[in-house]
């Protein structure tokens, strides 16, 4: 069998169509557009070009959005009262403070500082329970892309088997808590692995939708994967540099020979990445409407 391909840049741009009409109506209605700040300390080359695509993104939806950058000795006080400005700020629905931080400034407390109602990364841990019980206002984007991608490339979740390869709070717990909520979309049997598991390959083997989060570049290969399952590939590892100076991507599956196996799978780069922003824009829209409905 050879996979089909789910491109996570068309789905991203279909999901983009629908979010800019709904802006442009709203904006008819109340004479302004969903806001958002993206916080940017110190220049990680990585992290200007993730902030970068989401003020690019912001642009082109036409919301008002303001990139602050801010040096890297930045106190963490000067960065809290930064973030208190924002939730001050009736213009502003949405706060992002770039990750990682430098080390001497707690990123806990940064997160726990944002107005859960403008928090579109749902971090802060009153948007984490919420996502638990099955009340989320605003779901983590990274797992809310892959859902979208899941629901929007026809694989029926309901009674599936996920197995998520990671647990980490951006992407192994949420999606893994989203995946069992009983809701369309997911319904799913869940199992997560992580580096204390015995035999990982024993249960990535009984998946019949595979999500791998696990930080190593072509962990998962054809072997580890059952004939036909949904594959899902979160990894983003920089494995050098083009000819032309960029940096050259590999996810966590080893593509090439697992898209024989699989049923349906995700590239990488133009997999789950563009989704990611996408439910960002998303998450800033829902914030937005949350605010004009008050
Ligand atoms: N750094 C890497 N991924 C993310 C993300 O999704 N949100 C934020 N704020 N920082 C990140």
């Amino acid at each position: 069998m050879t996979a089909k391909i789910i491109s996570g840049t068309e789905v991203a741009r279909q999901i983009r169509e629908e979010i800019l009409t709904e802006v442009k109506a709203l904006e008819k209605m109340y004479n302004k557009t969903p806001g958002l700040v993206t916080i940017l300390v110190g220049e990680n080359p990585a992290s200007v070009s993730y902030v970068t695509g989401k003020q690019k993104t912001a642009k082109e939806l036409g919301f008002h959005s303001i990139q602050d950058n801010q040096p890297m000795d930045i106190s963490e006080e000067d960065l809290l009262n930064l973030i208190e400005k924002y939730n001050n700020d009736d213009s502003i629905n949405g706060i992002l403070v770039q990750l990682p931080l430098p080390k001497h400034i707690n990123e806990t407390k940064v997160l726990y500082a944002i107005n859960p109602d403008k928090d579109v990364d749902a971090f802060h841990p009153v948007n984490v329970g919420r996502l638990v019980i099955g009340e989320g206002v605003f779901l983590p984007c990274t797992p809310a892309g892959i859902q979208e991608l899941l629901v929007r490339g026809g694989v029926e979740t309901s009674g599936a088997h996920v197995v998520v390869v990671g647990r980490s709070n951006i992407v192994g717990k949420p999606i893994a808590n989203i995946m069992l909520q009983k809701d369309k979309g997911a319904n799913s049997t869940v199992t997560v692995v992580h580096t204390g598991t015995k035999d990982i390959a024993k249960y990535t083997r009984m998946a019949d939708i595979l999500i791998v989060a696990a930080g190593r570049p072509n962990y998962i290969t054809a072997d580890m994967v059952k004939e036909g399952a949904a594959v899902i590939d979160v990894g983003v590892n920089r494995i050098g540099t083009t000819p032309e100076g960029k940096a050259k991507l590999a996810g966590d599956v080893d593509f090439e020979n697992v898209k024989e196996k699989a049923g349906i799978i995700t590239p990488v780069p133009g997999g789950v990445g563009p989704m990611t922003i996408t439910m960002l824009m998303k998450n800033t829209l829902a914030a937005f409407k949350l605010s004009v409905n008050k």
